[in-house]
Protein backbone atom coordinates (compact mmCIF):
# COMPACT_ATOMS: atom_id res chain seq x y z
CA UNK A 1 0.00 0.00 0.00
CA UNK A 2 1.57 3.25 -0.87
CA UNK A 3 1.23 5.68 1.52
CA UNK A 4 -0.06 9.28 0.85
CA UNK A 5 1.02 12.11 3.23
CA UNK A 6 -1.96 15.35 2.72
CA UNK A 7 -0.33 18.18 4.66
CA UNK A 8 -2.78 20.91 5.17
CA UNK A 9 -1.06 24.10 4.92
CA UNK A 10 -3.38 26.31 2.75
CA UNK A 11 -4.32 29.15 5.88
CA UNK A 12 -3.34 32.07 6.38
CA UNK A 13 -2.32 32.26 9.73
CA UNK A 14 -3.54 35.93 10.36
CA UNK A 15 -2.78 35.54 14.01
CA UNK A 16 1.19 35.54 13.01
CA UNK A 17 0.77 39.10 11.68
CA UNK A 18 2.88 38.60 9.17
CA UNK A 19 3.53 38.67 4.78
CA UNK A 20 4.56 35.12 4.93
CA UNK A 21 2.79 32.37 4.53
CA UNK A 22 2.05 30.47 8.46
CA UNK A 23 3.83 27.26 7.42
CA UNK A 24 7.06 28.84 6.35
CA UNK A 25 7.54 30.43 9.97
CA UNK A 26 10.74 29.23 11.37
CA UNK A 27 11.40 26.99 14.30
CA UNK A 28 15.32 25.83 14.98
CA UNK A 29 16.25 27.17 11.21
CA UNK A 30 13.77 25.57 9.62
CA UNK A 31 10.21 26.09 8.03
CA UNK A 32 7.62 24.14 10.38
CA UNK A 33 6.57 22.61 6.83
CA UNK A 34 9.96 21.69 6.89
CA UNK A 35 9.49 19.89 10.29
CA UNK A 36 6.31 18.28 9.27
CA UNK A 37 7.39 17.12 5.77
CA UNK A 38 10.94 15.84 7.34
CA UNK A 39 8.52 13.66 10.09
CA UNK A 40 7.12 11.74 7.54
CA UNK A 41 10.23 11.15 5.18
CA UNK A 42 11.03 8.80 8.06
CA UNK A 43 7.79 6.54 6.80
CA UNK A 44 8.70 4.35 3.90
CA UNK A 45 7.44 5.16 0.68
CA UNK A 46 5.83 8.26 2.15
CA UNK A 47 4.33 10.49 -1.41
CA UNK A 48 4.15 14.22 -0.19
CA UNK A 49 0.42 15.64 -0.98
CA UNK A 50 0.71 19.35 0.07
CA UNK A 51 -2.79 21.85 -0.19
CA UNK A 52 -1.68 25.27 -0.20
CA UNK A 53 -3.59 28.59 -0.87
CA UNK A 54 -2.67 31.69 1.02
CA UNK A 55 0.99 32.63 0.04
CA UNK A 56 1.14 29.16 -2.43
CA UNK A 57 3.62 30.94 -4.84
CA UNK A 58 6.02 31.32 -1.68
CA UNK A 59 5.87 27.68 -0.26
CA UNK A 60 6.11 26.28 -3.33
CA UNK A 61 8.96 28.33 -4.24
CA UNK A 62 10.95 27.31 -0.51
CA UNK A 63 10.03 23.89 -1.42
CA UNK A 64 11.02 23.82 -5.15
CA UNK A 65 13.45 20.69 -4.96
CA UNK A 66 11.38 18.33 -3.11
CA UNK A 67 9.17 15.96 -4.96
CA UNK A 68 5.78 17.53 -3.63
CA UNK A 69 1.98 17.28 -5.56
CA UNK A 70 0.99 20.37 -4.88
CA UNK A 71 -3.28 20.44 -4.66
CA UNK A 72 -4.66 23.63 -4.47
CA UNK A 73 -7.35 25.34 -2.26
CA UNK A 74 -8.57 29.01 -3.22
CA UNK A 75 -10.86 29.42 -0.49
CA UNK A 76 -10.67 27.58 2.66
CA UNK A 77 -14.21 26.01 3.30
CA UNK A 78 -12.60 23.69 6.15
CA UNK A 79 -10.39 21.05 6.49
CA UNK A 80 -13.00 17.95 4.92
CA UNK A 81 -12.84 20.56 1.56
CA UNK A 82 -8.64 21.03 2.02
CA UNK A 83 -8.24 16.88 2.57
CA UNK A 84 -10.94 16.71 -1.09
CA UNK A 85 -8.43 18.91 -2.94
CA UNK A 86 -5.71 16.55 -2.84
CA UNK A 87 -7.49 13.51 -3.53
CA UNK A 88 -7.69 13.72 -7.28
CA UNK A 89 -3.80 12.80 -7.38
CA UNK A 90 -4.19 10.16 -5.11
CA UNK A 91 -4.43 6.08 -6.21
CA UNK A 92 -7.82 4.27 -4.69
CA UNK A 93 -5.14 1.80 -3.10
CA UNK A 94 -3.27 4.38 -0.76
CA UNK A 95 -3.02 4.55 2.60
CA UNK A 96 -3.66 8.83 3.45
CA UNK A 97 -2.25 9.95 6.39
CA UNK A 98 -3.43 13.66 7.21
CA UNK A 99 -1.15 16.40 8.70
CA UNK A 100 -1.30 19.96 9.94
CA UNK A 101 1.80 21.77 8.33
CA UNK A 102 1.53 24.16 11.31
CA UNK A 103 2.00 21.13 13.95
CA UNK A 104 5.61 21.11 13.89
CA UNK A 105 7.15 18.51 16.38
CA UNK A 106 5.22 15.52 15.90
CA UNK A 107 7.33 12.51 16.20
CA UNK A 108 7.81 10.14 13.31
CA UNK A 109 7.39 7.15 16.13
CA UNK A 110 3.87 8.94 16.79
CA UNK A 111 3.03 8.40 13.08
CA UNK A 112 4.18 4.83 12.49
CA UNK A 113 2.77 3.63 15.79
CA UNK A 114 -0.67 5.34 14.11
CA UNK A 115 -0.20 3.77 10.90
CA UNK A 116 0.22 0.37 12.56
CA UNK A 117 -3.31 1.03 13.98
CA UNK A 118 -5.26 1.10 10.45
CA UNK A 119 -5.52 -2.18 10.02
CA UNK A 120 -4.47 -2.58 6.64
CA UNK A 121 -6.50 0.23 5.28
CA UNK A 122 -9.73 -1.91 7.63
CA UNK A 123 -9.83 0.55 10.03
CA UNK A 124 -9.55 4.45 10.39
CA UNK A 125 -6.69 5.52 13.18
CA UNK A 126 -7.16 8.89 14.81
CA UNK A 127 -4.54 10.88 17.00
CA UNK A 128 -6.63 12.09 20.34
CA UNK A 129 -4.94 13.26 23.32
CA UNK A 130 -6.01 14.27 27.01
CA UNK A 131 -5.99 17.77 27.55
CA UNK A 132 -6.84 19.53 31.12
CA UNK A 133 -8.09 22.95 28.66
CA UNK A 134 -9.73 21.47 25.58
CA UNK A 135 -11.35 24.59 24.82
CA UNK A 136 -11.99 25.28 21.04
CA UNK A 137 -10.49 21.74 19.89
CA UNK A 138 -13.29 19.11 18.80
CA UNK A 139 -14.08 16.65 20.81
CA UNK A 140 -14.09 12.87 20.89
CA UNK A 141 -16.81 11.15 21.72
CA UNK A 142 -17.67 7.54 22.85
CA UNK A 143 -19.72 5.60 23.80
CA UNK A 144 -20.71 3.89 27.04
CA UNK A 145 -18.47 0.94 26.04
CA UNK A 146 -15.33 3.01 25.21
CA UNK A 147 -15.89 3.11 21.41
CA UNK A 148 -15.50 6.53 19.16
CA UNK A 149 -18.65 7.41 18.10
CA UNK A 150 -18.07 11.09 16.37
CA UNK A 151 -16.05 14.08 16.87
CA UNK A 152 -17.49 17.30 17.59
CA UNK A 153 -16.41 20.73 17.42
CA UNK A 154 -16.18 23.17 20.00
CA UNK A 155 -18.66 25.65 18.13
CA UNK A 156 -20.94 22.77 17.71
CA UNK A 157 -20.73 20.86 20.87
CA UNK A 158 -22.97 21.30 23.95
CA UNK A 159 -22.27 21.99 27.33
CA UNK A 160 -21.93 17.90 27.95
CA UNK A 161 -20.27 17.56 25.10
CA UNK A 162 -17.95 20.45 26.17
CA UNK A 163 -16.81 19.01 29.62
CA UNK A 164 -14.57 15.54 27.20
CA UNK A 165 -11.18 16.28 27.91
CA UNK A 166 -10.20 13.68 25.06
CA UNK A 167 -9.79 16.01 21.94
CA UNK A 168 -9.04 15.38 18.27
CA UNK A 169 -5.62 16.59 17.31
CA UNK A 170 -6.72 16.55 13.55
CA UNK A 171 -4.01 13.81 12.70
CA UNK A 172 -5.50 10.73 11.44
CA UNK A 173 -4.43 8.02 8.78
CA UNK A 174 -7.60 6.35 6.72
CA UNK A 175 -7.42 4.29 3.08
CA UNK A 176 -8.32 6.40 0.21
CA UNK A 177 -10.98 4.45 -0.94
CA UNK A 178 -13.02 4.89 2.36
CA UNK A 179 -12.41 8.92 1.95
CA UNK A 180 -13.52 8.88 -1.48
CA UNK A 181 -16.84 7.80 -0.21
CA UNK A 182 -17.23 10.19 2.23
CA UNK A 183 -15.41 13.07 1.63
CA UNK A 184 -18.55 13.83 -0.83
CA UNK A 185 -20.61 12.89 1.74
CA UNK A 186 -19.53 15.96 4.05
CA UNK A 187 -22.06 19.24 4.53
CA UNK A 188 -21.19 22.82 5.73
CA UNK A 189 -24.31 22.74 8.11
CA UNK A 190 -22.70 23.46 11.47
CA UNK A 191 -21.09 26.25 13.97
CA UNK A 192 -18.51 27.30 10.93
CA UNK A 193 -20.04 26.67 7.90
CA UNK A 194 -17.03 24.40 6.77
CA UNK A 195 -16.67 20.90 5.30
CA UNK A 196 -15.17 19.38 8.20
CA UNK A 197 -12.88 16.23 7.74
CA UNK A 198 -13.83 15.27 11.28
CA UNK A 199 -17.65 14.47 10.59
CA UNK A 200 -16.39 11.40 8.86
CA UNK A 201 -15.55 9.61 12.10
CA UNK A 202 -19.06 9.56 12.49
CA UNK A 203 -19.19 8.13 8.99
CA UNK A 204 -16.81 5.55 9.51
CA UNK A 205 -18.94 3.95 12.49
CA UNK A 206 -21.89 4.19 10.54
CA UNK A 207 -20.40 1.91 7.77
CA UNK A 208 -18.85 -0.23 10.58
CA UNK A 209 -15.30 1.22 9.80
CA UNK A 210 -13.46 0.24 13.35
CA UNK A 211 -12.04 4.15 14.55
CA UNK A 212 -8.79 3.51 16.59
CA UNK A 213 -7.13 6.45 18.44
CA UNK A 214 -3.86 6.11 19.69
CA UNK A 215 -1.86 9.05 21.82
CA UNK A 216 1.16 11.15 21.15
CA UNK A 217 3.81 10.45 23.91
CA UNK A 218 4.38 13.99 24.38
CA UNK A 219 1.91 16.67 24.44
CA UNK A 220 3.88 19.46 22.51
CA UNK A 221 4.10 17.32 19.53
CA UNK A 222 0.21 17.72 18.52
CA UNK A 223 0.37 21.40 19.63
CA UNK A 224 -0.72 23.47 16.58
CA UNK A 225 1.11 27.45 16.23
CA UNK A 226 -1.32 29.86 16.22
CA UNK A 227 0.60 32.80 16.54
CA UNK A 228 4.08 33.84 17.43
CA UNK A 229 4.04 33.32 21.20
CA UNK A 230 2.81 29.78 20.61
CA UNK A 231 5.87 29.52 17.87
CA UNK A 232 8.39 30.62 20.85
CA UNK A 233 7.08 28.28 23.22
CA UNK A 234 7.49 24.95 20.71
CA UNK A 235 11.33 26.35 20.09
CA UNK A 236 11.93 26.44 23.84
CA UNK A 237 10.69 23.03 24.31
CA UNK A 238 12.29 22.10 20.95
CA UNK A 239 15.72 23.34 22.11
CA UNK A 240 15.34 21.71 25.23
CA UNK A 241 15.22 18.53 23.78
CA UNK A 242 18.61 19.06 21.73
CA UNK A 243 20.29 20.21 24.56
CA UNK A 244 18.88 17.15 26.93
CA UNK A 245 20.32 14.75 23.61
CA UNK A 246 23.81 16.36 23.92
CA UNK A 247 24.22 15.82 27.64
CA UNK A 248 23.34 12.71 27.23
CA UNK A 249 25.62 12.20 24.69
CA UNK A 250 28.25 13.38 26.92
CA UNK A 251 28.73 17.26 26.25
CA UNK A 252 29.27 19.60 28.91
CA UNK A 253 26.90 22.59 28.52
CA UNK A 254 26.92 25.14 30.82
CA UNK A 255 23.48 26.15 30.47
CA UNK A 256 20.90 23.62 28.68
CA UNK A 257 18.11 26.23 28.39
CA UNK A 258 21.38 29.09 27.29
CA UNK A 259 22.37 27.20 23.40
CA UNK A 260 20.45 27.18 20.05
CA UNK A 261 21.13 24.73 17.87
CA UNK A 262 19.36 25.30 14.18
CA UNK A 263 20.49 22.09 12.15
CA UNK A 264 22.91 19.04 12.56
CA UNK A 265 25.32 19.46 15.40
CA UNK A 266 27.56 16.19 15.93
CA UNK A 267 29.73 15.75 19.14
CA UNK A 268 32.55 13.81 20.06
CA UNK A 269 33.41 13.08 23.55
CA UNK A 270 34.47 15.83 25.79
CA UNK A 271 32.93 18.73 24.18
CA UNK A 272 32.52 21.46 26.49
CA UNK A 273 29.88 24.23 25.38
CA UNK A 274 29.52 27.61 27.26
CA UNK A 275 26.34 29.84 27.18
CA UNK A 276 24.98 31.51 24.22
CA UNK A 277 26.10 29.66 21.49
CA UNK A 278 24.42 29.55 17.70
CA UNK A 279 24.80 26.31 16.00
CA UNK A 280 23.91 26.75 11.92
CA UNK A 281 23.49 24.10 9.46
CA UNK A 282 25.74 21.04 9.71
CA UNK A 283 28.61 21.48 12.69
CA UNK A 284 31.10 18.98 13.80
CA UNK A 285 32.92 19.20 17.15
CA UNK A 286 34.94 16.79 17.50
CA UNK A 287 36.89 15.02 20.87
CA UNK A 288 37.97 17.48 23.61
CA UNK A 289 36.38 21.13 21.75
CA UNK A 290 35.82 23.60 23.74
CA UNK A 291 33.48 26.34 23.08
CA UNK A 292 33.40 29.72 24.77
CA UNK A 293 30.33 31.48 25.44
CA UNK A 294 28.48 33.59 22.56
CA UNK A 295 30.02 32.25 19.79
CA UNK A 296 28.06 31.61 16.65
CA UNK A 297 29.57 28.35 14.19
CA UNK A 298 27.61 27.24 10.85
CA UNK A 299 28.20 24.71 8.65
CA UNK A 300 31.95 24.02 10.10
CA UNK A 301 34.49 21.47 11.40
CA UNK A 302 35.94 22.24 14.48
CA UNK A 303 39.07 19.44 15.39
CA UNK A 304 39.78 17.38 18.19
CA UNK A 305 40.93 19.88 21.29
CA UNK A 306 40.53 22.96 19.65
CA UNK A 307 39.83 25.65 21.85
CA UNK A 308 37.50 28.64 20.63
CA UNK A 309 37.23 31.76 22.39
CA UNK A 310 34.12 33.97 23.29
CA UNK A 311 32.40 35.91 20.88
CA UNK A 312 33.79 34.11 17.95
CA UNK A 313 31.73 33.60 14.57
CA UNK A 314 32.47 30.82 12.16
CA UNK A 315 30.80 29.47 8.81
CA UNK A 316 31.83 27.01 6.50
CA UNK A 317 35.19 26.82 7.93
CA UNK A 318 37.64 23.32 8.75
CA UNK A 319 39.68 23.33 11.25
CA UNK A 320 41.84 20.74 12.34
CA UNK A 321 42.92 19.57 15.62
CA UNK A 322 44.36 21.76 18.31
CA UNK A 323 43.60 25.33 16.87
CA UNK A 324 43.08 28.33 19.18
CA UNK A 325 40.69 30.53 17.65
CA UNK A 326 39.41 34.15 19.16
CA UNK A 327 38.53 35.68 21.32
CA UNK A 328 36.58 38.34 18.16
CA UNK A 329 37.68 36.07 15.62
CA UNK A 330 35.50 35.77 12.01
CA UNK A 331 36.01 32.73 10.02
CA UNK A 332 34.58 32.78 6.56
CA UNK A 333 33.94 30.68 3.97
CA UNK A 334 37.01 28.57 3.32
CA UNK A 335 39.17 29.22 6.39
CA UNK A 336 41.56 26.55 6.47
CA UNK A 337 43.26 25.91 9.58
CA UNK A 338 45.68 23.21 9.81
CA UNK A 339 47.00 21.21 13.21
CA UNK A 340 47.64 23.92 15.92
CA UNK A 341 47.23 27.00 13.97
CA UNK A 342 45.50 29.95 15.84
CA UNK A 343 43.98 32.55 14.73
CA UNK A 344 43.69 35.69 17.97
CA UNK A 345 41.46 38.38 18.52
CA UNK A 346 40.18 40.90 15.92
CA UNK A 347 41.15 38.56 13.13
CA UNK A 348 39.40 37.74 9.59
CA UNK A 349 39.93 35.04 7.73
CA UNK A 350 38.42 34.07 4.27
CA UNK A 351 39.38 31.16 1.64
CA UNK A 352 42.66 31.12 3.33
CA UNK A 353 44.91 28.11 4.54
CA UNK A 354 46.81 28.50 7.54
CA UNK A 355 49.25 25.76 8.26
CA UNK A 356 49.96 24.18 10.97
CA UNK A 357 51.61 26.23 14.08
CA UNK A 358 51.05 28.92 12.53
CA UNK A 359 49.68 32.55 14.02
CA UNK A 360 47.55 34.96 12.92
CA UNK A 361 47.25 36.39 16.37
CA UNK A 362 46.15 39.99 16.21
CA UNK A 363 44.12 42.67 14.31
CA UNK A 364 44.79 40.90 10.81
CA UNK A 365 42.42 40.39 7.23
CA UNK A 366 43.91 37.29 5.62
CA UNK A 367 42.13 36.57 2.22
CA UNK A 368 42.44 34.36 -0.72
CA UNK A 369 45.80 33.63 1.18
CA UNK A 370 48.07 30.12 1.65
CA UNK A 371 49.77 30.53 4.62
CA UNK A 372 52.97 27.95 5.49
CA UNK A 373 53.32 26.11 8.80
CA UNK A 374 54.73 28.12 11.73
CA UNK A 375 54.56 30.98 9.88
CA UNK A 376 54.34 34.40 12.43
CA UNK A 377 51.78 36.94 10.66
CA UNK A 378 52.43 39.92 12.87
CA UNK A 379 49.51 42.27 14.34
CA UNK A 380 47.69 44.08 11.67
CA UNK A 381 48.83 42.51 8.63
CA UNK A 382 46.32 42.60 6.08
CA UNK A 383 46.52 40.50 2.53
CA UNK A 384 45.12 43.45 -0.22
CA UNK A 385 43.58 41.21 -2.04
CA UNK A 386 41.08 42.84 -3.55
CA UNK A 387 41.81 45.42 -6.83
CA UNK A 388 38.76 47.02 -6.81
CA UNK A 389 37.87 44.14 -9.55
CA UNK A 390 39.86 41.27 -9.42
CA UNK A 391 40.78 39.22 -6.03
CA UNK A 392 44.63 37.98 -5.94
CA UNK A 393 46.17 35.02 -4.12
CA UNK A 394 48.85 36.16 -1.22
CA UNK A 395 51.39 32.66 -0.53
CA UNK A 396 53.57 32.97 2.69
CA UNK A 397 56.05 29.99 3.31
CA UNK A 398 56.55 28.08 6.06
CA UNK A 399 58.32 29.72 8.77
CA UNK A 400 57.63 33.35 7.67
CA UNK A 401 57.75 36.52 9.73
CA UNK A 402 55.66 38.89 8.44
CA UNK A 403 56.28 42.47 10.76
CA UNK A 404 53.33 43.87 12.85
CA UNK A 405 51.22 46.43 10.29
CA UNK A 406 52.46 45.22 7.29
CA UNK A 407 50.37 45.25 3.70
CA UNK A 408 50.53 42.47 1.13
CA UNK A 409 49.92 43.52 -2.11
CA UNK A 410 48.41 40.21 -3.84
CA UNK A 411 49.33 38.61 -5.99
CA UNK A 412 52.56 38.02 -4.14
CA UNK A 413 54.63 35.34 -2.56
CA UNK A 414 56.83 35.51 0.77
CA UNK A 415 59.37 32.07 0.15
CA UNK A 416 59.70 30.56 3.40
CA UNK A 417 61.50 31.22 6.34
CA UNK A 418 61.60 35.14 4.81
CA UNK A 419 61.20 38.28 7.26
CA UNK A 420 59.32 41.34 6.35
CA UNK A 421 59.85 44.29 8.46
CA UNK A 422 57.23 45.94 10.19
CA UNK A 423 54.94 48.58 8.40
CA UNK A 424 55.75 47.10 5.05
CA UNK A 425 53.67 47.19 2.02
CA UNK A 426 54.79 44.14 -0.20
CA UNK A 427 54.35 44.99 -4.07
CA UNK A 428 57.18 42.37 -4.79
CA UNK A 429 57.84 38.39 -4.05
CA UNK A 430 60.40 37.93 -1.59
CA UNK A 431 62.95 35.47 -1.71
CA UNK A 432 62.98 32.32 0.88
CA UNK A 433 65.42 33.48 4.21
CA UNK A 434 65.53 37.27 2.72
CA UNK A 435 64.76 40.23 5.04
CA UNK A 436 61.81 42.41 2.98
CA UNK A 437 61.66 46.25 4.41
CA UNK A 438 59.60 47.81 2.04
CA UNK A 439 58.84 51.79 4.48
CA UNK A 440 60.02 55.23 4.49
CA UNK A 441 63.59 54.99 5.83
CA UNK A 442 63.71 56.81 9.76
CA UNK A 443 65.00 60.47 9.67
CA UNK A 444 66.23 61.36 13.02
CA UNK A 445 66.33 65.31 13.44
CA UNK A 446 68.75 66.77 15.86
CA UNK A 447 67.60 70.22 17.88
CA UNK A 448 64.37 70.02 16.44
CA UNK A 449 62.05 72.48 17.32
CA UNK A 450 58.33 72.39 17.76
CA UNK A 451 56.35 74.83 16.29
CA UNK A 452 55.19 78.12 18.42
CA UNK A 453 52.06 79.52 19.15
CA UNK A 454 52.16 82.52 16.78
CA UNK A 455 49.52 84.64 18.33
C1 LIG B 1 -9.21 21.34 13.62
C2 LIG B 1 -10.18 20.20 13.84
C3 LIG B 1 -10.40 20.00 15.35
C4 LIG B 1 -9.09 19.78 16.06
C5 LIG B 1 -8.11 20.89 15.72
C6 LIG B 1 -6.74 20.55 16.25
C7 LIG B 1 -11.68 20.14 11.94
C8 LIG B 1 -13.03 20.53 11.46
N1 LIG B 1 -11.41 20.50 13.20
O1 LIG B 1 -9.83 22.51 14.08
O2 LIG B 1 -11.25 18.90 15.58
O3 LIG B 1 -9.30 19.71 17.46
O4 LIG B 1 -7.98 21.07 14.30
O5 LIG B 1 -5.88 21.62 16.09
O6 LIG B 1 -10.92 19.52 11.24
N2 LIG B 1 -6.75 24.19 6.73
C9 LIG B 1 -6.69 24.25 5.37
N3 LIG B 1 -7.82 24.56 4.69
C10 LIG B 1 -8.99 24.79 5.30
C11 LIG B 1 -9.07 24.71 6.70
C12 LIG B 1 -7.92 24.41 7.39
O7 LIG B 1 -5.63 24.05 4.78
O8 LIG B 1 -9.97 25.06 4.60
C13 LIG B 1 -5.54 23.85 7.50
C14 LIG B 1 -5.04 25.01 8.33
O9 LIG B 1 -4.11 25.78 7.62
C15 LIG B 1 -4.41 24.29 9.51
C16 LIG B 1 -5.22 23.02 9.64
O10 LIG B 1 -5.83 22.82 8.39
O11 LIG B 1 -3.08 23.92 9.25
C17 LIG B 1 -6.25 23.08 10.74
O12 LIG B 1 -7.12 24.14 10.49
P1 LIG B 1 -7.72 25.00 11.68
O13 LIG B 1 -8.65 26.00 11.13
O14 LIG B 1 -6.66 25.46 12.58
O15 LIG B 1 -8.59 23.88 12.42
P2 LIG B 1 -9.33 24.02 13.78
O16 LIG B 1 -10.54 24.85 13.59
O17 LIG B 1 -8.39 24.42 14.82
CA1 LIG C 1 -10.23 27.19 12.81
Amino acid sequence: MTLAVVTLAAGKGSRMKSDRPKVLHRLAGQSMLAHVLAAANALPNAQHHVVIGHGAEHVQAEFATDTITWAFQHEQKGTGHAVAQAMPAIADDAMVLVLYGDVPLLQSNTLQQLLAHTSDGQALALLTVHLSDPTGYGRIVRDNAGHIQAIVEHKDANAEQRLINEVNTGILAVSARHLRTWLPQLSANNAQGEYYLTDIIAMAVNHGVAVNAIHPQHEYEVQGVNDRVQLAQLERIYQSQLAHALLEQGVSLADPARIDIRGQLTVGNDVVIDVGCVFEGHVTLANGVHIGPYCVIKDSHIGSNSVIEPHSVIDQATLAEGCHVGPFARLRPGAQLATDAKVGNFCEVKKATIGAGAKVNHLSYIGDANIGAHANIGAGTITCNYDGVNKFQTTIGEHAFIGSNSALVAPVTIGDGATVAAGSVVTKDVDAYELAVARGKQRNVKGWQRPQKTS
